[in-house]
């Protein structure tokens, strides 16, 4: 198997598509990402202006470090296929993208991710059931999901027994990350630790939560964002790691259950 050497165990500073697009063909193993939602464009009251209103609680009502997080929606659904497209590109044939996103209501009617995802050979939806979510909007109920779409090339075969998990998930957000959109731990140790993939891609890096359980469960990453201040804060937290393990997921998991009994107490 070819190996990216140069981008191996390193988290680069960039726009995913110029960094992708460095990396050779069909020299990772797999794609674990979720990119910006596009949340500033939304027709809701909320994350328009940036004052809060019904958002007020969520960290991302400041945006992204380096990223605004509004595009025009065509403009947004065409750059997420060409990153999917430089992510198809560079995972072999045994690979897989888990492409974490969220549906939406937009003017009333749901917006699922089908644009994006359209031309893909999305293989499974699997939803990410999320404890809490944020809606009084009284036209409908209280988005309390995600999705993340497994979208596999021909001979991606989950480890073995991995495919017991079923294809709802439910894990807590992550309440303790300096990042305003950071996957759980879990979440990515659930998701690496079905396959036995040796060479994992995380184009939307973020807060290195990728890095960290690929690490943890001894693969290799490769990690992007395009704000060198989370690519710091993803090296930080990696060699963090190395010296008290955060994966530990049972312990995790009683931890994140306190957190939340304590919330719904408050
Ligand atoms: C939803 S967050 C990912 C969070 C990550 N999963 C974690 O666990 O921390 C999306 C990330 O995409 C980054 N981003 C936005 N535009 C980008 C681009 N063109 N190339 C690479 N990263 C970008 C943002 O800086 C943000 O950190």
């Amino acid at each position: 198997m070819k190996y990216p050497k140069d981008f191996i165990n390193k988290i680069i500073p960039g726009d995913c598509i110029d960094v992708m697009k460095q990396i050779p063909d069909g020299s990772v193993d797999l794609v674990v990402t979720s990119p910006p939602y596009n949340l500033k464009n939304s027709t809701g009251n909320g994350m328009k202006d940036g004052r809060g209103g019904k958002w007020a609680n969520a960290a991302l009502v400041n945006g992204y470090d380096t990223y605004d997080d509004c595009m025009p929606h065509d403009e947004y659904a065409k750059w997420q296929q060409s990153c999917l497209k430089e992510a198809m590109r560079v995972i072999n044939d045994n690979g897989a993208i888990f492409y974490n996103h969220k549906w939406r209501v937009q003017d009333g009617l749901l917006q699922d991710r089908q644009d994006i995802v359209s031309g893909f050979p999305v293989r499974q939806i699997i939803i990410w059931r999320r404890k809490g979510g944020i809606n009084f909007n009284a036209g409908y109920f209280l988005p309390t999901y995600e999705v993340i779409y497994l979208i596999a090339k021909k001979n991606f075969k989950l480890a073995s027994k991995a495919n017991a998990h079923g294809d709802v998930w439910e894990f807590m957000q992550d309440m303790n990350n300096p990042h305003p959109a950071p996957f759980p731990v879990e979440l990515i140790e659930r998701i690496i630790g079905s396959t036995n993939a040796e060479v994992i891609l995380d184009p939307f890096m973020g807060s290195g939560t990728t890095a960290v359980v690929a690490k943890a469960l001894g693969r290799k990453y490769i990690g992007i964002d395009i704000s060198p201040e989370y690519c710091k804060m993803a090296e930080e937290r990696i060699a963090r790691n190395g010296k008290h393990r955060e994966v530990e997921p049972q312990q995790q998991t009683a931890q994140m259950d306190l957190h939340y009994e304590l919330q719904q107490v408050v």
